[in-house]
């Protein structure tokens, strides 16, 4: 670990009980040496106050950090999906975030640092026009496939103060659109590949989602598939929410926030089941069965908490 990084989740991936590899849920089992292996996430710690500072001057109060990608996908996979292999691609403004999941386990996080912001940039130096109108030439007019678009297809924006008006065609749009997008997504398709997505035993069977504000960019469902040639659909944070939900919920764009509150209304409910040797609670399902309500801790998430605690301390 680098100095100024700070560890924000242990994550762990397999485990071996006396030599014996691959074993993912290892309670029960009878062995004198276990080992593990944990995808470990890190993060700059000044960027980890910022955020902190921004939560606490908006009036909140700061729980827990957790990666933008695995919060996302809490909100837009599927169980199933995360079992038979999947790749979530979250385009944001700054960052575009990905996470794959083999097994029902994460398996490779990473954060690339372009997203929707540099393509309204790209936009803007390629037109000659302010930020204000690339932004909205992109998501009213822009797709990540010029082929859809025909020379004729014109966008009139007025000139800044007096001056003429300028013409862009959809197809030059959509041309400056798709060189950024295909940058962004190789970089992507990379990480898939590095993780290993092309061994058998490694292999994303459901494909890629994608979400994230970058999400709704027109075609980019296509050109990921086309790129990757992986199987693609576009995640949608209302999935697995219950009744019916504000239609604004169901933009990719909120993915990460309702990935959040999901996790923290998990946090929240566990926390309150969680009472302490003096006051243990007894549940009573049927005559037979009395339980305490102890919320413990596994031997797991111990472990997990004092590695964290070594790597905190090794550098
Ligand atoms: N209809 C649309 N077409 C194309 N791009 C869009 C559309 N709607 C939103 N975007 C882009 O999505 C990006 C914002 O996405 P999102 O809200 O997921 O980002 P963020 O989570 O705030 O940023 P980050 O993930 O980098 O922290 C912006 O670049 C925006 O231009
Ligand atoms: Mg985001």
């Amino acid at each position: 670990m680098l100095p100024g990084e700070e560890i924000i989740h242990v994550l762990p991936q397999d485990y071996k009980v006396d030599g014996q590899a691959e074993i993912k849920a290892p309670i029960g089992m009878y062995g004198g040496r276990l080992e593990a292996n944990f995808h470990v996430v890190v993060g700059q710690v000044s960027s980890i106050r910022n955020v902190g500072r921004c939560i606490k001057s908006a009036g909140l109060e700061l729980s827990n950090i957790t990666l933008e990608p695995l919060a996302s996908s809490e909100a837009v996979l599927s169980q199933e999906e995360k079992e038979a292999g999947v790749a979530l691609i979250d385009i944001g403004g700054g960052t575009t975030d990905l996470a794959i999941f083999k097994d029902g386990i994460i398996r490779h996080t990473s954060v690339i640092p372009f997203g929707g912001n540099v393509i309204t940039e790209d936009i803007k130096e390629g037109c000659s026009i302010i930020e204000k109108q690339a932004e909205l030439l992109k998501t009213k007019f822009g797709s990540a496939w010029p082929g859809e678009n025909k020379e004729n297809e014109i966008v009139s924006i007025p000139g800044l103060r007096g001056r003429e008006p300028k013409e862009i065609t959809l197809k030059n749009l959509s041309k400056i659109i798709h060189a950024r997008v295909v940058e962004i997504i190789e970089q992507v398709y990379l990480e898939i590949k590095n993780y290993g997505h092309e061994e058998t035993k490694k292999k994303l069977i459901a494909g890629i989602v994608l979400t994230g504000g970058g999400a709704e960019l027109k075609h980019v469902k296509q050109l990921v598939e086309y790129i990757t040639g992986m199987d693609t659909r576009i995640g949608y944070p209302n999935e697995h929410l219950a009744g019916s939900t504000d239609i604004d919920l169901s933009s990719p764009a909120y993915a990460t926030a309702v990935g959040l509150l999901m996790k923290g209304l998990d946090k929240k409910s566990k926390n309150e089941n969680v009472t302490v040797n003096s006051n243990v609670e007894y549940s009573k399902n049927n005559e037979s069965d009395f339980r305490p309500k102890v919320d413990r801790k596994s031997i797991f998430e111990k472990w997990a908490e004092k590695f964290r605690e070594f790597l905190d301390n090794a550098e």
